[in-house]
């Protein structure tokens, strides 16, 4: 009687959770990212942890492509934007969709930089500028991938092998991203890179999160806190000046936590030059801790995401080049202002502005950064 009453049991809370489950949580079948690009296979994974939370990763440029999140009401989210095949990835790179953008994120001047001495010269692929690693980055590579467990936590190791002169670096380059799905409901990266000549290096992860769970809402009521005092201004073209400028007195101060769109459209030069947000913040912290630096929630499902991380600086994008004109999975479209990326980072042009941090990586030295996006909820 007891042993019918466990198993009775047992077969109900299978049931509560599968059916809680199965109401929101709509996983992308892996057989819609399996094909071969360049004679490298795809596949699409997906990461659990014990809350439910779940993060779908395909190896093809590193790239989340759904990363599920209980609401104020314990209903799942999908907080990124993103397609439900492949193919859709391939026909629409240039948006930059989830992926690791890289070997530099963001912007280089002409794409050129000079190092010991030498000027390098890279793709150009946005108006006269370099910018998240070319025409054919980190996020259009396909990586080894390896389904690997960390202190009990699901992860996937991703590697990429980057040849010597690829884009205009020097160096043979091998990153790893590894993202970790943790219990306290945090998607944690860890990253690490070598080289076998002077290079730079700056990765980052460009996810578009709208934390309303569609991107049928815009993320204008989204309420942003970022740490720090002091951004770095930019050209008309978006590459920085140089200026370290204090936010204070300036639309672009979240230091109190303030709805994105309450300022956006203001008639600041350089919201006018961002076509809304699109800067780099400086993080105002020691340079190499590990800490919180920023926080946003959506005042609809009550999601709050930290982002943790040890690097120096923050881009923060708003969606201003959203246009509407891709729909993604669910039918959502991906509409002006509908996502914003929260990208941790070295600072833009970095190699061609002595006072920002190096992004310079010699043979012998690995680079590393450690970023995570931890979810919860405002009730
Ligand atoms: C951001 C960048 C924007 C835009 C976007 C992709 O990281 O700051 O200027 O290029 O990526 O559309």
């Amino acid at each position: 009687m007891i042993k019918y009453k466990i198993v009775l049991l047992a077969f109900l809370l299978q049931f509560v959770s599968y059916s809680q489950n199965s109401n929101t949580i709509k996983e992308i079948p892996s057989s819609n990212f399996q094909t071969k690009i360049n004679g490298k296979s795809t596949n699409l994974f997906t990461l659990k942890n014990k809350q439910g939370m779940t993060a779908q990763i395909t190896n093809y440029g590193a790239r989340v492509v759904s990363l599920w999140v209980p609401d104020r009401e314990g209903n799942f989210q999908d907080v990124v934007w993103g397609f439900e095949t492949i193919q859709d990835y391939l026909s629409s790179s240039d948006i930059y969709c989830g992926p690791i953008v890289g070997r530099f994120g963001n912007r280089i001047d002409k794409g050129r930089f000079t190092l010991n001495g030498k000027q390098y010269q890279l793709t150009i692929n946005n108006n006269e500028n370099h910018l998240h690693g070319g025409t054919s980055g980190f996020y259009s590579k396909v990586w080894n991938a390896k389904s690997v467990k960390i202190e009990g936590n699901e992860a996937l190791e991703l590697t990429y092998f980057s040849k010597d002169g690829e884009e205009g670096y020097p160096g043979n380059l091998t990153i790893k991203v590894t993202y970790i799905l943790t219990d306290d409901n945090s998607l944690k990266l860890l990253y690490s890179a070598t080289t076998d000549k002077t290079t730079i290096i700056n990765p980052t992860s460009h996810c578009y999160f709208n934390l309303s769970g569609t991107s049928k809402n815009t993320i204008l009521d989204h309420v942003l806190f970022i740490n720090a005092q002091k951004f770095t201004p930019t050209n008309e073209s978006l590459i920085p000046t140089g200026e370290l400028r204090n936010l204070q007195g300036t639309p672009l101060d979240f230091n109190i936590p303030t709805a994105i769109g309450e300022r956006i459209d203001n008639k600041y030069e350089q919201l006018l030059f961002g076509k809304g947000y699109d800067h780099n913040f400086i993080i105002n912290k020691p340079m190499g801790i590990y800490e919180k630096i920023a926080e946003i929630y959506s005042p609809e499902s009550g999601v709050l995401m930290a982002v943790s991380s040890d690097q120096p600086g923050l881009q923060f994008y708003s969606g201003n080049f959203m246009k509407g004109d891709l729909e993604g999975k669910r039918r959502d479209n991906h509409n002006y202002r509908s996502g914003f990326a929260l990208e941790t980072q070295n600072f833009p042009d970095a190699p061609n502005h002595p006072n920002f941090p190096s992004a310079v990586l010699e043979p012998k030295h690995t680079y590393t950064q450690t970023t995570s996006y931890s979810f919860g909820v405002v009730k």
